[in-house]
């Protein structure tokens, strides 16, 4: 099996010193928690912060932590004082995880915050090179390492790298405010698998991506000069069995056996045993949704009186990011919150609410989820919410409610909870009636369908869903990387070429010679690329063909005086060197009348479309728009053109971010043939980028030198990365001496 290099800011230990001794506790959080049980099951390495400022630590100490550590195969990457302001408070907690939250209001931008992340990024880097061996396989997690991908994957292409964010991925809307935008999404995609808790968060990064890169993005896959670049959502589970069987053992332990929390409820319940507990867990952060569960549980109270005495909420805070003034303002809230509650409601035998304000150790956590009758869990925002899915595997009975914002990544899963908008406080107080009156026998209905699909979908199943997801975007890399144009190949296509007498070599021009451009017109021709051609056409025994999509006036005013052959709107014109356009093929356009209406209705819906009109053919062009817009409007029009076309002798060709009506079986592969019919070269290549182009491929004989650009599925025999290896190909060619 791989080893696994799992690479977070936190570990899963955090270390703390108490009497110049060395404490070592579980880290809280659910990415702690969840990849914990991964840590177990694989064979793996954890890179992270063990939780101390590394400049204040005693360093006597610190062989011991390194040892603690290493024992627990964690590999710690020490942070000081500054680093933890500006990159952990500072950039991390202060500007990513307010701003993928939807809390703009906290959103602090600070150009030193993001320079000491990208330090700090890099010191990960740093580490995780050292550490890793060739086949291991490297899965980083969560926002505050956005850049570190990128970073590894330039170092060392070859490795296979996952990316696991655990917060949502919030809409562009929000994201494009971020001045570091480009930069973040660019260091994600140095991963070969990017993963997130839900569909939207998925949906949200791409349109990100799209927008900022322009990348063209197939279902949810990039493919990107070598590289292919998936991107998928996995609902994180929990591990199951862990929660279920503890929660079977904690009910058969003796009284004195209980942990102190456990002896403190049944002390409580004792006193009041038709009380309804109400549980609510989660570390104090603004997202929580704590200080709404709050007001909402206030005026549960309120309209319904008859529940006075009857219900508690037990309340557990863990601390977290205290030294972030959010976070200050939060407690503070919440104890006056608490205060007040059980101020204005609280009896002699009764606290409407039992505020802990501390984290607990896993038994006793366990104890918590057990005795309650009711769990409320009212994030305004939560990438996931595992607290939500540890509940229901504790409910061993069956018995239980759950109650859940509609804002966690959970209740996409979780459909049988009670689902409620945590800022609307008459719904929850309502959803706590309900669930207070549940029928026993409903209950038990809805725990059971949770059960069966968190035990189904556990933490070993969505590790093994999201490596195998890697594995196979690596084989299908490797797999075209079996066409790539090796240097070996290449040798051979070179000596072809040379030993050959008579040579015809057909390229397309866009996305095979130059690179798109906005508008086509600004990708005219360098001089670089002039050169190149001059010199291969000038060179004995060769043909140059240029073969395009593009309109007669265009070619005419770029090569029209070169010495190469024109082919122009996908084979309908050609003009050899030295003479006049001639048609190949004899074609109609009576139909542009009926059809061009119809594209400029298009036009008039999609902000930067644009209309071109060709002598046979009419081009709608979407590269400019708003990509999903676009991309929306091109299936319509497609569509539309479809039923009109039928029985009209046409067709519809797609291009790159083109829709082409054109006379139908005009292409570029019956061009070429008739060009190369009744010849008899020796040497014949044919190189283009997009599915126009596989016409070509597909009409030359089998012993041609196809070359598709860009690393997708093709008829051609090879494949090279980017038009710029085209040119380098084109050059060496140029180069070699013809007798
Ligand atoms: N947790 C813990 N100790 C506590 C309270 C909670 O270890 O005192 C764990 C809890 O079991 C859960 C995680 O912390 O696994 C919280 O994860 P969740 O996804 O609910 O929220 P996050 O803190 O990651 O935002
Ligand atoms: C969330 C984040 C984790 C983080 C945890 C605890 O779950 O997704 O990355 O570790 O909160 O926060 P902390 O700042 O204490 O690491």
């Amino acid at each position: 099996m791989q080893r696994i290099i799992l690479v977070s800011n936190r570990l899963p230990i955090n270390v703390s010193f108490k009497n110049r001794r060395i404490i070592i506790e579980p880290s809280v959080g659910g990415l702690a928690t969840g990849m914990s049980s991964v840590h177990k099951f694989y064979e793996t390495k954890w890179i992270g912060w063990p939780g101390i400022d590394f400049e204040n630590t005693d360093f006597s100490l610190i062989d011991d932590i390194n040892r603690e550590l290493t024992q627990r195969n964690c590999v710690p990457v020490y942070l000081n004082q500054k680093d933890l302001d500006n990159y952990y408070f500072g950039f991390s907690n202060k500007t990513i995880w307010p701003l993928y939250h939807y809390f703009t209001q906290y959103v602090v931008y600070e150009e030193s915050y993001w320079e000491s992340y990208k330090e700090v990024n890099m010191r990960f880097a740093e580490k995780v090179l050292d550490y890793v061996k060739d086949d291991d396989i490297i899965w980083v997690h969560d926002y505050h390492l956005q850049l570190l991908p990128k970073m590894i994957k330039d170092a060392r292409p070859d490795l296979q790298i996952g990316f696991f964010l655990h917060i949502p991925f919030p809409s562009f809307e929000l994201f494009r405010g971020l001045p570091w935008r480009k930069e973040i999404i660019e260091g994600i995609l140095g991963a070969d698998l990017t993963g997130f808790h839900a569909y939207d968060y998925e949906r949200h990064f791409i349109s990100s991506v799209r927008r900022l890169l322009g990348y063209d993005i197939n279902l949810n896959q990039i493919n990107l000069d070598n590289r292919i670049i998936k991107i998928d959502s996995f609902p994180m589970g929990i591990d199951y069995n862990k929660y279920h069987k503890a929660a079977i053992r904690h009910q058969k332990v003796p009284k004195t056996e209980k942990t102190r929390i456990g002896r403190e409820i049944e002390n409580r319940l004792a006193l009041s045993p038709d009380t309804k507990l109400i549980l609510s867990i989660d570390r104090l952060d603004y997202t929580k949704g704590i200080a709404n569960r709050l007001k909402a549980f206030e005026f549960f109270l309120g309209r319904y009186p008859e529940f006075h005495e009857k219900v508690s909420l037990v309340m557990l805070c863990v601390p977290s990011r205290s030294n972030v003034e959010q976070y200050q303002l939060m407690k503070s809230e919440v104890d006056e919150l608490v205060g007040r509650i059980n101020g204005k409601y609280a009896s002699i035998n009764w606290s409407p609410v039992w505020y802990f304000y501390r984290s607990l150790p896993f038994n006793s956590l366990i104890d918590l989820y057990v005795y309650s009758d009711i769990a409320l869990i009212t994030p305004i925002r939560d990438g996931m919410n595992l607290v939500a899915k540890e509940y229901i595997a504790t409910k061993t009975d069956c018995k239980g409610v759950l109650i859940l914002s509609e804002m966690a990544g959970a209740a996409k899963e979780m459909g049988e909870a009670i689902i409620i908008n945590p800022n609307n406080y008459g719904e929850i107080a309502d959803a706590l009636k309900t669930a207070i009156l549940m029928p026993l026998s409903v209950q038990k209905e809805k725990i059971t369908a949770m059960q069966i699909r968190l035990k189904r979908y556990n933490i070993e199943k969505w590790t093994k869903d999201f490596l195998g997801s890697l594995t196979n975007t690596m084989i299908q890399r490797s797999k075209l990387a079996t066409k790539e144009l090796t240097t070996e190949e290449e040798l051979k296509l070179l000596d072809a070429y040379r030993h050959a007498k008579k040579r015809i070599l057909f390229l397309d021009y866009d996305g095979t010679l130059v690179g798109f451009k906005k508008q086509p017109e600004l990708a005219s021709p360098d001089e670089s690329l002039y050169k190149i051609l001059d010199t291969l056409s000038l060179k004995k025994g060769n043909e140059i063909v240029l073969i395009s999509g593009r309109d007669r006036r265009t070619f005419t005013d770029w090569f029209g005086e070169k010495k190469y052959s024109l082919i122009v709107e996908h084979g309908v014109w050609i003009k050899s060197p030295d003479s006049g356009w001639k048609l190949i093929e004899k074609t109609n356009k009576e139909w542009k009348e009926f059809i061009k209406p119809v594209i400029e209705f298009y036009v008039d819906r999609t902000p930067g479309s644009f209309i071109e009109e060709k002598n046979y053919s009419l081009v709608w062009h979407f590269r400019k728009c708003d990509p999903d817009l676009g991309n929306i409007r091109a299936i319509e029009l497609k569509d539309e053109l479809t039923s009109l076309i039928a029985n009209n002798n046409l067709e519809i060709l797609e291009g790159n971010k083109v829709i082409e009506v054109k006379n139908s079986g005009i292409n570029k592969g019956r061009a070429a043939s008739q060009r190369i019919a009744g010849n008899s070269y020796d040497f014949i290549m044919g190189i283009g980028d997009d599915w126009t182009d596989e016409y070509l491929f597909e009409e030359l004989p089998q012993s041609a030198y196809t070359i598709k650009v860009g690393m997708v599925n093709t008829r051609a025999r090879y494949n090279v990365d980017t038009f710029n290896d085209v040119r380098k190909l084109l050059k060496k060619l140029s180069d070699i001496n013809i007798k």
